[in-house]
């Protein structure tokens, strides 16, 4: 089905809150494109890491940002990332770069571009989109905000299960989930911050399935039918 209105909806949180996932089905149930900007800052970083740079060095790294082409393609239904031409879709999962790219998305030229692009992105509607920023930044007039969470236990749990063979233990998958959220709430650009007129969701008993279904009637709500 297409859903008939074309909305805007953004979905911030914080790391392993179930996010993307939630999205990506959410788009499909509307018919809508799904947009995670996080695998844009997190192409950034391979771009960073690859070329040998330091990512906490921000001259050189907003160098290679301004000059990395980053697109997301929807290949049979699902998004992929491209870096240069280059489909870095699951190198962009890796612990390296779940290490390094809080450290690049503190950078504010670098935000500074990113929101652009997401917001061109966003322009014709008919979109969700999730990040740390986009209720309150890229997509400050988004018909539909909602800011999901869940315990630290369960987000732990949810990244042991699903990583694949990269042999982390839930302690450090624990500590890992715990630096990034303290580096993206605290920085100054660009927040993870909850917009004052989002919807909270806090998941940590929800099935993917009934998460869905809440923000699948919300958004019947906000389109009012
Ligand atoms: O999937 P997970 O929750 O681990 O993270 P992600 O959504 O892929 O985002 C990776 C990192 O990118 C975050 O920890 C943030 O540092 C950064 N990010 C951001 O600053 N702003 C966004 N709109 C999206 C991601």
């Amino acid at each position: 089905m297409t859903f008939p209105k074309k909305l805007t909806i953004a979905i911030d949180g914080p790391a392993a809150s179930g996010k993307s996932t939630t999205a990506r089905l959410l788009a499909k149930k509307l018919g809508y494109v799904y947009i995670d900007t996080g695998a844009m800052y997190r192409a950034i970083t391979l771009a960073v890491l690859q070329s040998g740079a330091d990512p906490s060095h921000k001259e050189e790294s907003e160098k290679i940002a301004a000059k990395s082409l980053i697109e997301l393609k929807i290949i049979n239904g699902t998004q992929q990332t491209f870096l240069d031409g280059i489909d870095v879709s699951s190198q962009i999962r890796s612990p390296q770069i779940d290490k390094a790219v809080s450290e690049i998305a503190t950078n504010a030229a670098i935000r500074k571009l990113m929101v652009r692009q997401q917001q061109r992105l966003a322009e014709n509607g008919g979109i969700v989109m999730d990040g740390r920023d986009i209720g309150t930044v890229v997509l400050p007039t988004a018909d539909l905000k909602i800011f999901m969470n869940a315990s630290i236990e369960a987000r732990a749990l949810r990244r042991l299960k699903d990583q694949s063979g990269q042999g982390l233990s839930l302690e450090e998958i624990k500590k890992d989930i715990e630096r990034r959220d303290h580096i993206d709430s605290t920085r100054k650009d660009g927040p993870l911050k909850k917009a004052a007129d989002a919807r909270e969701l806090d998941n940590s008993s929800l099935s993917i399935d009934e998460q869905v279904e809440i923000i699948f009637k919300w958004a019947k709500e906000v389109a009012q039918i």
